[in-house]
């Protein structure tokens, strides 16, 4: 397509702005500029933005009276149905031994609140083993596939599909090749890429962040549903066989990648679709909910439910709405098939409003300093509505949820500290229902007291590969009556007790 092409689509589409520095240009710049805009469809993004501004124009409008509760014959809880507890994981694990499961990571993020230049799974919150997010997350992948070899002598695999966008695709299969796939086959670490848009002024002009360039950014983690489509991800699911997906965000330390026990829960309840959730106890909580409105789940967020919604409490003491969503899903792959052929299109994009640097008409850029713009974005759980049969399976948040959102500060929240912490005390817990102790430097036991819930306070510094517990599993006999000075790291190569650590 030529340049006078380009110019009367983009004056068709009122976006003629879009070429006002083109003689500023290098052949180069230009050669970029020119390619960008042909993959765009200007048509449909203004489309974009005209739905997405009436639905947020709605999006004031509080939910309260439309709300229902998670009704308790769809729940199941870790806590409420231990009895159930082990025959869900034996049908996970029956599943992921068929090779029916596979794991798929939403990591087209950008981050921007940890900062880093690079992707987010890449990142080490400062364990003693320095392991960042992806290698945990691969070893428990490694680890559950060998407990369901184990248990019904079989080889198997859980394919893991990894959600990348423009942004993070190359660092992050450069990342993987470099560390060989942390001992994953290759073939089974399947990469692919969602879509980006551009960014907009609130009068729906596409934004500039530099004379050649258009602010860019990925289209939510929603976008997931048009990339299974477009990238033949659901295809290649089918071809291999695949039941299940577990979809999961790569910013959850604790994240139970395939969780057995829920997978085992959601396919004995014959979902369709399934939410892990965590409890939700503090009423002000900036939290999303899982609930009905007008009869179809949906998560609902704090912001679009007055105080009183949020603080009303049942007979027995819990929020009412509690059911705390930690975009861990379950799907089927039928289901998600129904997503791409049918349903996606039907969804539409929230509006986030953002500080978005552009350049102003004299070519200077510009860092605003409130909202100038808006970024459209879809959401993973948008689909909920349309499951046919919806399940929640509660957890426990300080066993399965510590998100990794913010850089360290002090009292911070969700910042490499607390994911640390939080990892580190869980795994403390695993020794001590092990058997095992822990002693201080003069040999005197410390109190068998596991640290607090939240991970604000200092943990027993104690890590234990997923390579050898997937979920606190295996370790009596490594461990009963044991006595362990802290830093205590367990690896495949055996007890390290590291006396100088930087923890
Ligand atoms: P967040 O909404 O927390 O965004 O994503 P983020 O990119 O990690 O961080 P900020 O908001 O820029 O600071 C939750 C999960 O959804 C994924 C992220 O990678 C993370 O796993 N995600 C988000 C995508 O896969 N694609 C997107 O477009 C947005």
């Amino acid at each position: 397509m030529d340049i006078g092409e380009v110019a009367k689509r983009l004056a068709e589409a009122g976006q003629s702005h879009l070429l006002q520095f083109w003689d500023e240009l290098s052949p180069e710049e230009q050669a970029d500029l020119i390619l960008d805009l042909e993959s765009m469809d200007l048509r449909e993004i203004n489309s974009f933005f005209k739905s997405a501004m009436q639905v947020s124009s709605h999006s004031s409008e509080k939910v309260d009276a439309r709300m229902e509760p998670v009704p308790r014959e769809v729940l199941g809880s870790v806590t409420r149905d231990r009895e159930h507890l082990m025959t869900w994981e034996k049908e996970g694990l029956l599943q992921i031994s068929q090779n029916k499961v596979a794991v798929l990571l939403l990591a087209g993020g950008q981050g921007t609140r940890l900062g880093v230049p690079y992707p987010k799974g890449m990142y080490d919150v400062g364990l003693p083993s320095r392991k960042t997010l992806f290698q945990i997350q691969a070893e428990r992948i490694l680890r559950l596939q060998e407990l369901a070899e184990q248990k019904h002598q079989t080889k198997c695999c859980i394919p893991w599909y990894i959600m990348t966008s423009g942004r993070t695709m190359d660092t992050t299969k450069d990342f993987f090749s470099k560390h060989n796939y942390f001992g994953l086959n290759k073939e089974n670490v399947i990469f692919f890429q969602q879509g980006m848009l551009p960014a907009m002024d609130f009068k729906g002009k596409i934004i500039m962040e530099a004379k050649g360039k258009i602010s860019m950014a990925p289209d939510g983690n929603g976008g997931l549903y048009k990339a299974l489509g477009s990238q033949k991800i659901v295809d290649d699911m089918e071809y291999r066989g695949i039941a299940f997906v577990h979809v999961y965000c790569v910013d959850n330390i604790l994240v139970k990648v395939a969780d057995p026990t829920f997978i085992g829960f959601c396919v004995q309840k014959g979902a369709d679709c399934g939410a892990k959730v965590v409890e939700k106890t503090n009423p002000t909580e900036a939290v999303g909910v899982v609930c009905k409105v007008d009869g179809r789940y949906q998560v609902v967020e704090y912001s679009e439910i007055t105080l009183a919604t949020a603080e009303k409490r049942s007979a027995d003491g819990r929020l009412v709405f509690n059911a705390g969503n930690v975009a861990n899903h379950f799907f089927t792959v039928p289901f998600l098939k129904d997503v791409v052929n049918i349903y996606e299109p039907r969804l539409q994009h929230h509006v986030a409003q953002k500080k978005i640097p552009y350049v102003d008409t004299q070519g200077q850029l510009v860092k605003p300093d409130k909202p100038n713009g808006i970024k459209m974005e879809k959401f993973v759980f948008d689909i909920f509505q349309f499951a046919k049969t919806f399940v929640v399976y509660e957890v426990l948040r300080e066993d399965e949820f510590s998100p990794l959102k913010n850089a360290d500060s002090q009292d911070g929240k969700d910042n490499p500290t607390t994911a640390r912490h939080a990892l580190m005390s869980l795994h403390h817990r695993w020794v001590l229902n092990a058997g095992g102790h822990f002693v201080d430097e003069n040999g005197t036991r410390i109190p068998a007291i596991p640290s607090l819930k939240d991970g604000t306070d200092l943990p027993i510094k104690c890590e234990i590969s997923p390579l050898i517990s997937y979920a606190g599993e295996g370790l009596e006999n490594l461990m009963r009556d044991f006595e362990f000075r802290p830093t205590l790291v367990v690896d495949e190569k055996g007890f390290h007790e590291l006396v100088k650590n930087g923890v």
